[in-house]
């Protein structure tokens, strides 16, 4: 890759500018997203390469492991690049192999806060996002606790995942929220309304999941990217793209080949007619 931002940049709540193609840390831990990776090295040097080929904002969370992909980001990057930001996530705990618990309890948040911030090596994180909200936690009050921590200075910037427009603007009635993170991809649109209401209200719209819809579809997207000399994963990044000039992927991948690949989609541009194509072709598609 020639272009350290071929995708362009996107600005977090009005302070913090990263290339549109992050990457996301989920993929490095062991299978279910728990324990160590099989390759120890292997994962330290996808982390690496990530940020030789320009990638300033990477994805995380406390339950990614627990606690491992936070380890790994520390041990492959700090101390840190200038620009790099990282965005972890709390509130959503992993209690075995492929099993989630809510946990969005302001005392939780609070330790979970101290955890990312000693296990990332970092005396105040960029943005942190409320992973998921927490069903019989009122959203005022672990929101409330994040704008808590982050007039306490352990939080720069606050972000949402997993939410609805609701959500957000309750959220945005006690803090500025500078992201939402939601599953989406060409093939998977039920959050359309909100990557709209995202866009036209200056916040981030992170899609987790953003490849899914590359194993789908596959007539239109194989076609497409034979048109482009590009493979199907990076017909669904630069769909991704231009979707909204607020879209900023996560591509996840424990391997540095599809890394590689992935950053390229940044310099891909689909027709206005490939877009429209790919933007009808849905939930027919849709499988993971
Ligand atoms: N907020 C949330 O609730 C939430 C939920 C899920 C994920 N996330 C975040 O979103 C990020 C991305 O989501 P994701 O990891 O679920 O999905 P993804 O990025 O859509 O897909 C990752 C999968 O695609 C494969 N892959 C990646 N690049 C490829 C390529 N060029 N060619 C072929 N296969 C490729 C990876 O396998 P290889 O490792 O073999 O490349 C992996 O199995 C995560 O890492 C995490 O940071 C957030």
């Amino acid at each position: 890759m020639t272009s350290k931002s071929p995708a362009g940049p996107v600005t977090l709540g009005g302070e913090l500018t990263v290339h549109r193609l992050g990457y996301g840390a989920m993929r490095l831990t062991g299978a279910g997203v728990w324990g160590p990776p099989k390759d120890r090295a292997g994962a330290l040097a996808v982390l690496r390469r990530a940020v030789e080929l320009g990638v300033n904002f990477i994805d995380t969370a406390d339950s990614y492991g627990p606690d491992v992909s936070e380890e790994l980001i520390a041990e492959a990057l700090a101390p840190y690049p200038k620009d790099l930001v990282i965005a972890t996530k709390g509130g959503w705990v992993r209690t075995g192999p492929g099993i989630w618990a809510h946990n969005a309890t302001p005392s939780h948040l609070r330790k979970a806060v101290e955890g990312s911030l000693k296990r990332l090596h970092l005396d105040r994180i960029d943005v942190y996002q409320l992973h998921i909200p927490d069903p019989i936690v009122s959203l005022e009050a672990s929101v409330g606790t994040l704008a808590e921590l982050r007039s306490e200075g352990k939080i720069r910037l606050i972000g949402l995942s997993n939410v609805t427009r609701e959500h957000i603007e309750r959220a945005r009635k006690i803090v500025p929220i500078v992201s939402v993170q939601n599953r989406y991809s060409f093939a998977d649109r039920e959050w359309d309304y909100v990557v709209d209401y995202c866009t036209q209200n200056g916040i981030a719209f992170i899609p987790w999941f953003p490849l899914g819809a590359g194993q789908a579809a596959k007539d239109a997207v194989q076609r497409i990217a034979g048109a482009h000399g590009a493979k199907p994963m990076q017909v669904a990044l630069a769909w991704l793209l231009q979707r909204s000039p607020l879209m900023l992927p996560i591509p996840g991948t424990s391997s540095v080949e599809h890394l590689e690949e992935n950053m390229l989609a940044g310099s891909l541009r689909l027709s206005e007619q490939e877009f429209k194509e790919l933007a009808v072709v849905p939930e027919l598609a849709f499988s993971r």
